[in-house]
């Protein structure tokens, strides 16, 4: 299957579509996050984009307040998705999910008042041209926000750092932002599953088999300590 020019490839959503519901299930089980990005935006009868929107999780939450929300995805099977969501959620009146990237976002310039993007590998270094595109579609006054693991703490940053040693050390990614004028809120997110399964599932998508062995050997329960970083933007 081939897909937009600049779509980074996601294989834990991608190939592992069920399992990933059950990490985004685990996520956040305080609303810590949600009151985070709830203090840096408002989007109360605004309009929001969901960039990197995979299927969908998050649109009904922002659609129980927002005028409008807006997903946007590059694969077409997770579009298909999204669509279905917003059809069994009853939120299709307010919510639209559409195919495209970061780097060609299909919306009108000046169009959005609050951009969230969660787990965006597509927003690291080199992600220049969708920056520019979220200057282009937000409004003067519209704020983006951008939510990543942060592998400088927590349990699952120490985990995340020995998964993929190859990425930025926190401190390049944390200059990288900075540099640009985004504010950084550390979050204590968390994990918390249904079943010691679901756990190990979910590890199992976002470890290699020998560091999911090694890091669930020595660790017990359904909860993980999970700390990620939400960067903000008004522009
Ligand atoms: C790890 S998933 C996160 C999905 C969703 N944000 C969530 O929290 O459930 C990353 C998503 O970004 C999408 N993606 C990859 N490259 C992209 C790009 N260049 N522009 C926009 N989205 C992209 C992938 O297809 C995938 O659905």
């Amino acid at each position: 299957m081939t897909h937009p020019r600049g779509t980074i490839p996601s294989p834990n959503i991608w190939h592992h579509t069920a399992t990933y519901e059950l990490e985004n299930r685990a996520a956040d089980p305080d609303g810590r996050l949600w009151d985070a990005m709830a203090a840096r935006a408002d989007w109360t009868d605004r309009v929001v984009l969901d960039l990197g929107c995979g299927t969908g999780f998050h649109l009904p939450r922002f659609a129980e307040t927002a005028a409008k929300v807006i997903g946007v995805e590059p694969h077409d099977g997770l579009v298909r998705l999204a669509r279905r969501r917003l059809r069994t959620r009853a939120v299709s009146d307010r919510a639209e999910v559409l195919a495209g990237t970061a780097q060609a976002i299909p919306l009108p310039d000046s169009s959005v008042d609050v951009v969230h993007v969660r787990w965006a590998y597509f927003f690291g270094r080199g992600c220049e041209p969708g920056l520019v595109e979220l200057d282009r579609v937000l409004r003067p006054g519209g704020t983006a926000l951008i939510i990543d693991n942060d592998g400088s703490r927590s349990t699952f940053g120490a985990w995340f750092r020995r998964g993929y040693p190859h990425l930025d050390p926190p401190a390049e990614i944390e200059r990288f932002w900075s540099l640009r004028g985004w504010t950084l809120d550390r979050v204590d997110m968390g994990w918390r599953f249904a079943s010691r399964a679901d756990l190990e599932a979910v590890v199992r998508i976002e470890l290699a088999p020998e560091v999911a062995d090694e890091v669930l050997r020595h660790h017990e329960g359904v909860e993980v300590d999970y700390a990620v970083n939400l960067w903000s933007k008004t522009f």
